[in-house]
């Protein structure tokens, strides 16, 4: 019990960002990526980043994740501010707090499913990486699948698989960006009710893409624009059920 007047620590996938710039220095020219982000983003949230090409959202997701850092301001995750961690700590918050998912997959060609997703389990120090890769994988509905190496998946087996590994470190933050990317729609909408699911289980869930669309889908659409954040609330219109969805 923690003493009277003192807080409950923050959760451990709450994530805060404040006035949050990322520039880059081209040249003669500075490219402003993001600018002025202030955000608050609680576990169980099932959040959509929304906006065209070229208008920050990768550099948003990195910044959360700690693959980059920002040229102003703060990014508190899970009440410590991952800006002015040192390298070692930034290492050990990849390993253990936040699980990526890529347009791409970037699963490893020559590992079965179940390795891929046991060697995320084993990097984060999961206890028994096996079980827990092998839980995962039936969470996501491949417990047939095991055995089967990338290229014997479907594409959207391949992102489940994606998916199951970055779930299986027991990171409480997922992160993924444009994850239906290469997808069809019917597999899309599978995908995003997988990762629906992942919010409803309690994780900070953030969806990247440019589809409007996919928007519909979440409790919360976060807009950006040139790199600054333009809106903030449920989708236009209310949340859609994902059977509403067409792209
Ligand atoms: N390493 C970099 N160097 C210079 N400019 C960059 C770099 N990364 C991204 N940018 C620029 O920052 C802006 C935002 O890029 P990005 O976050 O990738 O957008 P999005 O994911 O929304 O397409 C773009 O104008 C892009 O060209
Ligand atoms: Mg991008």
């Amino acid at each position: 019990m923690p003493a009277p007047g003192v807080p409950d620590p923050p959760p451990r996938g709450s994530i805060t960002l404040e006035g949050v710039a990322r520039r880059y220095v081209v040249g003669e020219t500075t490219v402003t990526a993001i600018e002025a982000v202030d955000l608050v983003v609680e576990p169980g949230e099932f959040v959509v980043i929304l906006g065209p090409s070229g208008s920050g959202k990768t550099t948003l997701l990195n910044l959360i994740g700690a693959l980059d850092s920002p040229t102003d301001g703060r990014v508190v995750v899970g009440g410590r501010d991952i800006t002015s961690a040192s390298r070692r700590e930034l290492y050990a918050f990849r390993r253990h707090t936040v699980g990526f998912i890529f347009q791409t997959f970037n699963l490893f060609p020559g590992l079965t499913a179940l390795e891929n997703v046991e060697f995320g389990a084993d990097i984060a120090g999961r206890e028994d990486p096996r079980e827990a890769a092998q839980r995962t994988l039936d969470r996501v509905g491949l417990g047939d699948r095991l055995e089967h190496f990338p290229h014997e998946l479907s594409g959207g087996e391949q992102q489940r698989v994606a998916i199951a590994r970055a779930v299986a470190t027991g990171a409480p933050v997922l992160l993924a960006d444009e994850p239906t990317g290469e997808l069809d729609f019917r597999t899309g909408v599978q995908i995003l009710e997988l990762l629906r699911e992942q919010a409803a289980d309690g994780r900070t869930v953030l969806v990247v893409t440019h589809n409007r669309e996919i928007a519909r889908v979440a409790d919360r659409v976060i807009e950006l624009s040139s790199g600054r954040l333009v809106g903030d609330g449920p989708p236009a219109g209310g949340p859609a059920a994902i059977d509403d969805l067409h792209w």
